[in-house]
């Protein structure tokens, strides 16, 4: 639900600033040579993706079968956008596992090749569909982190869509979906 609220207030943003474009595309469009339009200065990167927790019946095998959102997990990016510069910034998961992150002004999309993002390997706070439906027994904290999707090694992001946020253009970039595992018995 969060998520859709997020997306839209997204959309909305994404709509304003097309609707400021093309009036300032327009009224300036005598001013401004085409070919300066067309030169697209490299964007500011933001991030995003979800973290899930697995289900203990599919444990070791790469699949979101019967996982649940995980809440409070800590996903990092990390670039290494020249020899002496570089970016690393984390953030948590909200209740829905949804993660999302607008990059420092410092990463373009240019160097956006050079960043990997992955979840930490630290206690996420809870697993919250199934604190809700039953009581979670301590076995079921998910602290296993797993490979699915380069979890553990870190992926490399994939561009979804320019999203415009106080005035600037960002390129939505989405990582995983991860996955941690609880400890799980067999
Ligand atoms: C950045 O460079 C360091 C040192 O070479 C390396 O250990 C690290 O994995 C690199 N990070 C990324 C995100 O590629
Ligand atoms: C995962 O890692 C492999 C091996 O490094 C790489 O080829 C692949 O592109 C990566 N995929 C993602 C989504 O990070």
């Amino acid at each position: 639900m969060a998520l859709a609220i997020k997306v839209l207030k997204y959309l909305l943003l994404v709509h304003i600033s097309l609707t400021f474009y093309t009036n300032e595309v327009s009224s300036a469009s005598h001013v401004t040579p085409p070919s300066s339009r067309a030169k697209v200065s490299p964007r500011l990167v933001a991030v995003q993706g979800m973290v899930y927790c697995k289900s203990c019946k599919y444990s070791g095998i790469d699949t979101l079968v019967g996982a649940s959102p995980l809440q409070g997990a800590t996903v990092r990016l990390a670039c290494n956008i020249t020899k002496r510069s570089s970016v690393t910034m984390e953030t948590k998961t909200d209740k829905n596992g949804y993660f999302f992150m607008l990059a420092p002004k410092t990463l373009t999309t240019k160097a956006v090749h050079t960043c990997r993002a992955w979840p930490m390997n630290t206690k996420p706070a809870s697993e919250t569909m199934r604190t809700i439906t039953r009581p979670a027994p301590a076995t079921t904290a998910c602290t296993v982190l797993t490979q699915l999707n380069n979890g553990t090694t870190g992926a490399i992001l994939k561009p979804s869509k320019t999203i415009n946020i106080g005035e600037h253009d960002y390129v939505l970039f989405s990582a995983g979906p991860f996955a941690f595992e609880p400890v799980c018995k067999h």
